[in-house]
């Protein structure tokens, strides 16, 4: 997680544009939320950080895992680019990365602004 970042506009630079890969995603902390940083093919999206199912780590959606052989790697979750969905790196509840809403359950996360200056990153809680 990063450290606290500065304040500009109720804005809050969180990363550098080149720290979030496209389809990936960070965790930040934003005056103690903890939050999850998207990139979309470009556009940046912030959520919360943890699942409502049980509490997941969004961040981690797509990461690749590798067991305590080295013999093989998977991944678990990830963005999908076409429906604007993250799913969760534990279950694979997917959730609307604009409105944080799980359909199927009907639970729901926080969203947060974010926009990119100057090739930085910028979330408003
Ligand atoms: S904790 Fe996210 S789907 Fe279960």
């Amino acid at each position: 997680m990063s450290a606290k970042p500065e304040i500009d506009d109720g804005y809050s630079r969180v990363a550098s544009v080149g720290e979030v890969p496209r389809g990936r995603g960070i965790a930040v902390d934003v005056d103690g939320i903890e939050i999850a940083v998207f990139n979309v093919e470009g556009e940046f999206h912030a959520i919360s950080n943890r699942c409502p199912h049980q509490g997941a780590p969004l961040y981690k959606a797509g990461e690749k895992k590798i067991n305590a052989e080295d013999t093989w790697t998977e991944s678990r979750g990830g963005v999908n680019e076409d429906d604007l969905t993250v799913s969760c790196p534990w279950h694979l509840w997917e959730l609307d990365i604009e409105s944080g809403e799980h359909e199927v359950s009907g639970k729901c996360i926080g969203t947060f602004d974010a926009k990119v200056v100057d090739g930085e990153v910028f979330v408003r809680i």
